[in-house]
């Protein structure tokens, strides 16, 4: 297995390690815009191979991408990281021609990939992966949903006093601090709706919480977090390495599911070999229906500022 990371930045570094540390994959490749980055970060990385005991084997290239050929999955994370303040939405007018750049150049070299977007506004960027990349819809898979679930179960974890293993949650829609949609109605700890031991002051602030953690995190470290979005990727392309068949909410394109047409959005789906496996339909209530349908509204809106 062959793995594509583009952007050897913050995220796409933490990417490389998860994956090379988790020792399923042969190969990665780092690919980065600025000279010998991507090379340094690859050899670092290279390095702790025998401390960390991995076999994976890690390069990095200088936009030559036909280092990248026969990639079975490839990473999206270059781009521009939002500053505090920032919506991610902010970030559509740099990161789109990256990203369209980006996509032309891994579908040249690697017909049969599986494209994970990461760059923001994440639902857009895997919109315009979609509108322009001529690949079937079930190999293009947002990264959001499976980052902003982990932070849900930060919070419930937190709220309940309880350890992380005994709380489950899924967090679907848009990854934006608006449009997320931290399914409480769903989250349990130890198979006991968490609804039974939270109260209301504390079920708000758990879906606050998580809806604003990227922002949380990017108004202390100055730039967008790394070390749980690199987990959530690693997780993902584990899933189609090892064809795990494993439910992860991701960003992919609907045509029908959950009210919802020409539209990328986070929904749970399982993830194996193929990509996207298939999507899973769960019950919302009328309010999280709303909450999902609003969503889409915002997402549409952002859509809309795109030149293919
Ligand atoms: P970073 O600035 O550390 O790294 C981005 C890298 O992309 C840089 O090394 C830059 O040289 C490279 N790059 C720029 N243009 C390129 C091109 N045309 N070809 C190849 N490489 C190019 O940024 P960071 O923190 O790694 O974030 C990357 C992106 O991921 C941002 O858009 C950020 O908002 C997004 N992000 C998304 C998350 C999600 O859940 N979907 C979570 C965290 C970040």
């Amino acid at each position: 297995m062959k793995v594509t990371v583009v952007g050897a930045g913050a995220v796409g570094a933490s990417c490389a390690e998860y994956i090379a540390m988790k020792n399923f994959c042969s190969e990665v490749v780092l690919v980065d815009i600025k000279e010998g980055f991507a090379e340094g970060k690859a050899m670092d990385l290279m390095q702790t191979a025998s401390l960390n005991g991995f076999d994976t084997k890690i390069t990095g290239t200088t936009g030559d991408y036909s280092k990248t050929a026969g990639s079975h999955v490839a990473v999206i994370t270059s781009g521009i990281p939002r500053k505090p303040g920032m919506t991610r939405e902010e970030l559509i007018g740099i990161n789109a021609g990256i990203v369209k750049e980006v996509t032309e150049n891994l579908v040249k070299h690697s017909p049969e990939v599986i494209i994970i977007v990461v760059s923001n506004p994440m639902d857009t960027m895997a919109y315009l992966v979609h509108k322009t990349s001529g690949l079937p819809k079930h190999k293009i898979i947002g990264m959001g949903g499976a980052l902003d679930s982990a932070r849900f179960k930060y919070r419930l974890a937190e709220a309940l006093e309880a350890p992380i293993s005994d709380v489950d949650g899924m967090v679907i829609a848009a990854h934006s601090d608006t449009g997320m949609l931290p399914l409480l109605s769903k989250a349990t700890r130890n198979g006991v709706p968490v609804t039974e031991f939270l109260s209301e002051d504390q079920q708000k602030y758990v879906i606050e919480e998580t809806k604003v953690g990227g922002a949380t995190l990017t108004k202390l470290l100055g730039t967008s977090a790394w070390y749980a979005p690199g987990a959530a990727v690693s997780v993902m392309v584990q899933a189609i390495a090892c064809d795990q068949k494993k439910m992860i909410p991701c960003s992919l394109m609907l045509e029908g599911e959950y009210g919802q047409n020409d539209i990328c959005l986070g929904v749970p789906a399982i993830i194996g070999a193929n990509g996207v496996e298939s999507i899973v339909n769960v019950t919302l209530t009328a309010e999280e229906q709303l909450k999902f349908a609003e969503a889409a509204n915002a997402v549409r809106e952002v859509n809309g500022d795109l030149k293919f």
